[in-house]
């Protein structure tokens, strides 16, 4: 096999059919519907693109062009006027939504807010007032620092009112991280609140503000502070304001500004694999149209359904399928402050039960982490209104999928697998869940328009079933534009990796991918998580399912440490299920599982057992950090990415003592 191609050998061919009840009822309602948005797309991508923002969404002017190219920079309804905290609110208002639920609001000590469209509409133009009144204009860039609470929304919706672009920075970063984000963008203000409620303790919010200023971001003049918690915060005259009390002199009038299309509508940092954070620039007119098309026919979105996506606003998933996505359609979407905790691990599935929600989006992580909690569980709720059910962040491995598939959706929800980033903006490989008959693990087929391909490095295709780079070849509307202040790394990041094709460049995701005989898309890790084991390359995410699969198994974490002999040898982190205990039997029976799961070139050189894997704040496992520690190396990098860095010692000084 050639050193450019990734192996793939997790095979999986259960699939599962789109109930015909569901179906009926969808507007993408078969196979050959899909097939036919897809080649339509295909064929003429602007002019599909061009239909739908016609239909689709309000514009104070028409567009002159539909995408202006000019490789890697895009412009999307080039000379089209919009706003999308137009198109997200006041268009909805001369309708029967008017009195509709926009945000139903569920606070972890259980206290709950439900502002529908208007009461919605009046908040965000009172708090875009708010920011004038503070002397922020268009142009400006407003740091969002927030638990999740309403005003996290209010406050994105009022900067995109007035054309200030945010840069939300996700509630659990540390004052540094934000202190580095708020520098880079050059934030004129922040909003933040006093704190905001998660796992039974009250986290303090304003007072990480409070240090990232002291140490740093000298553009900051203002600060605007949410009264949650009601935990004691210092108050800087002068440069600290409440939200409430500002509120109480801002009219609620606020005509939404008219911005370009490719007008900045917000920054978000992602981490790459080097360096700095990168600021992902998304702009106007692409962004509103690709999160409304992708919200509407991934979630299948109705007039009466309560749709509810667990993520935090902090990342690109609270941004277009809490916010912007789900309001652009005129939909209620459902906002929770908390996480699943000691004191109500069931959570979750009590928010469902209240209030009768039908769609339900989450990642992967959290459905492992509702397995090792055991199903009785959610069996005690009633979780009969869910219709629809949806995962992000990272592969889902086959027994997560059968759990999600058994116990949350009682067999009759379909599941969405969604691939995307935070610089595609949205879904861009997902099925259409009453058109695509899913498979355990696979993020399935492209979203109309999406035009991805699976190559070796040097940017040739790879046959079916052999694994390669996803890249997206014809630019689509929601991509990232830039990275802010620094299109180089734009450039080199994501547009020179693979060599272009057809003379075209294309966009290099990180990711490994197999495409299946079906045209079914298996992301099989990011690039840098795989493997190479006696000249076999192996993604980590196989491995991992793999070990999963076996009952005992609760969560895994697998890298490649260096050997003499097959260049790399695969070590494993496992944390076993509550009722199985560590063993040298249960080794030799783990490694055996994966021979017979994948084959004998993927046989585990090593298995650690453990209670604990470096995880960032999202949920993923940081690798590298396994790298290290398995090596018995020094760890060394940025601790600051894993959620808990004493973690880290802590699976230090287990391995030291195996050894
Ligand atoms: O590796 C892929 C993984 O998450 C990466 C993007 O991370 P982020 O920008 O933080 O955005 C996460 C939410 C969209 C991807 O490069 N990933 C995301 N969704 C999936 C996934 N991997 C497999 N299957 C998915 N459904």
């Amino acid at each position: 096999m050639s050193e450019t191609t990734i192996e793939s050998i997790l095979q999986e061919t259960r699939l599962f059919y789109p109930p015909s009840e569901f179906a009926q009822e969808a507007e993408i309602n078969s196979l050959k519907a899909y097939e036919e948005h897809y080649a339509e797309a295909k064929a003429d991508p602007q002019a599909f693109w061009a239909k739908l923002a016609q239909k689709e969404l309000h514009w104070f002017k028409k567009w002159d062009q539909v995408l202006d190219w000019q490789p890697p920079f895009a412009k999307w309804f080039v000379g089209g006027k919009l706003n999308i905290s137009y198109n997200c609110l006041d268009r909805h208002l001369t309708t029967p939504r008017r009195n509709k639920a926009a945000i139903i609001w569920e606070g972890e000590p259980g206290d709950s807010r439900t502002l529908t469209y208007a009461q919605l509409h009046r908040e965000v133009c009172q708090f875009a007032n708010s920011m004038k009144q503070l002397g922020v204009k268009k142009g400006d860039r407003v740091g969002i620092y927030m638990p999740m609470i309403p005003e996290a929304a209010i406050a994105m919706l009022a900067c995109a009112r007035i054309g200030a672009p945010h840069s939300v920075v996700f509630g659990g970063f540390s004052a540094e991280a934000l202190k580095d984000r708020l520098e880079d963008a050059q934030a004129k203000l922040v909003i933040t609140a006093d704190g905001g409620f998660r796992k039974d303790k009250a986290v303090p919010l304003k007072a990480q503000v409070d240090l990232a200023l002291e140490h740093g971001a000298p553009t900051v003049e203002n600060v605007i502070v949410v009264q949650r918690t009601k935990e004691p915060i210092t108050m800087v005259e002068g440069r600290d304001h409440w939200w409430h009390d500002l509120q109480k002199t801002s009219s609620p009038h606020c005509p939404a500004e008219i911005m370009d299309s490719e007008d900045t509508l917000f920054i978000l940092y992602t981490s790459g694999s080097t360096g700095k954070p990168k600021g992902v620039v998304h702009t106007t007119g692409g962004y509103n149209l690709y999160t409304h098309m992708t919200s509407k026919w991934v979630f299948d979105l109705k007039e009466t359904d309560v749709y509810w996506c667990t993520a935090d606003v902090g990342w690109i998933t609270g941004h277009s399928y809490i916010v912007y996505g789900p309001l652009s359609n005129g939909a209620t979407s459902l906002m929770y402050e908390g996480a699943p905790r000691a004191s109500n691990p069931g959570c979750f599935w009590d928010v469902i039960e209240k209030y009768g929600v039908n769609i339900f989006y989450t990642a992967p992580t959290a459905i492992r982490a509702f397995i090792k909690m055991g199903e009785d569980i959610p069996n005690a709720r009633d979780l009969s209104s869910l219709r629809l059910l949806g995962t992000v962040g990272e592969p889902i491995n086959p027994e997560a999928w059968m759990w999600y598939h058994r116990v949350i959706g009682a067999e009759r929800c379909p599941i969405v697998d969604t691939w995307w980033q935070t610089e595609t903006g949205g879904i861009m490989v997902t099925a259409l869940p009453g058109a695509i008959p899913t498979k355990p693990g696979s993020a399935t087929r492209p979203f109309p328009g999406i035009i991805v391909d699976v190559v070796d490095k040097q940017g040739n295709p790879v046959p079916d079933n052999t694994g390669g780079y996803l890249v997206v070849k014809y630019p689509w509307p929601s991509m990232l534009r830039t990275v802010y202040g620094n299109p180089e790394r734009f450039r080199k990041t994501y547009w020179e990796e693979i060599p272009h094709i057809d003379g075209q460049p294309v966009y290099f995701a990180g990711d490994s991918v197999r495409r299946d005989e079906d045209g079914y898309f298996w992301i099989m890790g990011r690039v840098d998580d795989v493997m190479n084991v006696a000249g076999h390359r192996l993604g980590s995410m196989e491995l991992e399912s793999a070990l999963k699969s076996h009952p005992g198994v609760a969560e895994s974490g697998v890298i490649g440490i260096p050997d003499e002999i097959k260049g790399e040898e695969i070590v494993a982190f496992v944390i076993l299920k509550n009722d199985f205990s560590p063993s040298d039997d249960l080794v030799k029976e783990l490694k055996q599982h994966v021979m017979e799961e994948i084959g004998a070139i993927a046989r585990p050189g090593e298995i650690y057992f453990t209670d604990v894997l470096p995880k960032t704040r999202s949920g993923k496992i940081v690798r590298r950090f396994l790298r290290q520690i398995a090596a018995g190396q020094e760890i060394v990098g940025d601790r600051s990415t894993v959620e808990d860095p004493t973690v880290l010692d802590k699976l230090e000084a287990e391995i030291r003592e195996k050894h």
